[in-house]
């Protein structure tokens, strides 16, 4: 029996909502092990639609337990407003259903305050951010003066720390323009905040190792997608976390031998939101097709997504950095009723043919895509429960996927109904 690991292998936003859910269900530990509240995952249980950002989706589900790793960067304000959001909606949550690592950084206002700062001011520094303070918060993680979960148990280490952040902040807000930091409105704040928290934290590493030892089914729930890794991804276009599989292991405190299976959410065309290298964006009539039908707008912020081509170049260095074991391929109907379909299957620099996008900024942006036109299908696949269901241009569509990428499909899903899934191998079994 393998615990799971589910990462988007793109620019996030592959559909990992319902596959997370099917697999959360038959899991008995759900653990976010990056990112924070800038994802955005929806799910349908019973017709009922749950919007999560930052609670892992295990939540909506008795019985279960919900883990934020100390991967994740918390705004405890959100914390407090997504909990009382579910509660509303019938949801029980606990201190015996959800579990925050007491060392997981905090994300205070004053980050959100930088984020919109820095993405307002000059066009040369904006990445596309969801503006909520992810950036900064893990900026003050590795500068070694952020404000821990733990820290809110004791007010003179509190104290302390906000004393220490200051330090670098004012100075940084002086430069933006911003007021200096409230000390004691952040301090009160922070004390206000600090019993709604402290119920959830725990040792989690110690906790995971103890579920892993009792045979417990673990599912490590990725956000955002490994194109937007801060080492592997279109960086300075990124995320400021690991966004790859490795990162369950470090994000929550277990050993990577705890990782059995990874599963890549893979769509079947791309999209990204925010700024950045997209080498096989579409700006035309075929890129504005996918957007509607495909509905790509952001969860989160709202914002029109990006749409493009299959690139089986960068799902297949995905595949490889986040060491997938197969691919749950999502949103095929999409395709539905276009002629011909184009797969990106290199780039061309300089005259050479390349089969990984270079790391260097100048020469992606002086990368072609060469496309492989595929014969598109008129039928429906919406829906679609078993290969035979589909068309043969499809099934073609996906082999060739397979093909490009080195990587099977482990599951196919068709519809954002739960049962639409053809299923090949189960991750949880393998
Ligand atoms: P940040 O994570 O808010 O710092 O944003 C950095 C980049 O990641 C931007 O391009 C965002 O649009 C993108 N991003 C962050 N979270 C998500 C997500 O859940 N889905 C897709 N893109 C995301």
């Amino acid at each position: 029996m393998a615990n799971v690991v589910v990462v988007g292998a793109q620019w996030g936003d592959e559909g990992k909502g319902k596959i997370v859910d099917w697999l959360s269900e038959r899991a008995d530990v759900i653990a976010r092990f990056q990112g924070g509240h800038n994802a955005g995952h929806t799910l349908v249980i019973d017709g009922k639609v749950y919007k999560l950002s930052l609670l892992p989706s295990g939540i909506v589900r008795p019985g279960k337990l919900s883990v934020i790793g100390n991967g994740v960067v918390l705004d405890p304000w959100h914390l407090v407003e997504e909990i009382a959001k579910l509660r509303a909606d019938g949801v029980d949550i606990s201190p015996e259903s959800l579990m925050i690592a007491e060392n997981a950084v905090l994300i205070l206002p004053l980050h959100g305050e930088l984020d919109r700062a820095r993405e307002s001011q000059n066009s040369v520094a904006k990445i596309g951010t969801t503006g909520r303070g992810i950036g900064p918060a893990y900026e003050d993680k590795v500068g070694r003066r952020a404000i821990r979960v733990a820290d809110l148990a004791d007010e003179a280490t509190l104290a302390l720390r906000v004393d220490r952040l200051m330090v670098h902040h004012d100075a940084l807000r002086r430069g933006l323009g911003i007021e200096p930091v409230d000390r004691e409105a952040l301090l009160a704040q922070l004390r206000e905040i600090a019993p709604q928290v402290l119920p959830y934290a725990k040792p989690v590493w110690k906790v995971m190792n103890e579920m892993r030892k009792a045979g417990k089914r673990i599912l490590f729930e990725g956000a955002q997608g490994a194109l937007l890794d801060i080492d592997f991804g279109t960086y300075p276009y990124v995320t400021s976390s690991n966004v790859i599989a490795g990162q369950a292991a470090t994000g929550t405190g277990i050993g990577p031998g705890a990782i059995g299976f990874v599963l890549g959410i893979v769509k079947a065309y791309t999209t990204r939101v925010g700024e950045g290298p997209f080498p096989a964006e579409l700006q035309d009539a075929d890129g504005e097709r996918l957007g509607e039908r495909g509905r790509e707008f952001g969860t989160v912020t709202g914002r029109k997504r990006r749409c493009g081509w299959f690139d089986a170049v960068l799902v297949r260095q995905t595949c490889a950095t986040s060491g997938v074991s197969g691919i749950a391929l999502t949103k095929l109907d999409v395709l539905d009723g276009f002629e011909t379909l184009k797969i990106c299957v290199g780039y061309e620099l300089d005259g050479e043919r390349l089969d990984h996008l270079p790391i260097a900024a100048d020469q992606q942006a002086r990368c072609t895509p060469i496309f492989e036109e595929l014969e598109g299908w008129s039928e429906s696949t919406a829906g679609a429960r078993s290969w035979a269901d589909l068309p043969g241009a499809a099934v073609k569509y996906v082999r060739r996927i397979e093909e490009l990428i080195q990587c099977p499909v482990a599951l196919l899903s068709t519809s954002p109904e739960r049962d639409d899934t053809i299923l090949v191998t189960d991750p949880f079994e393998d």
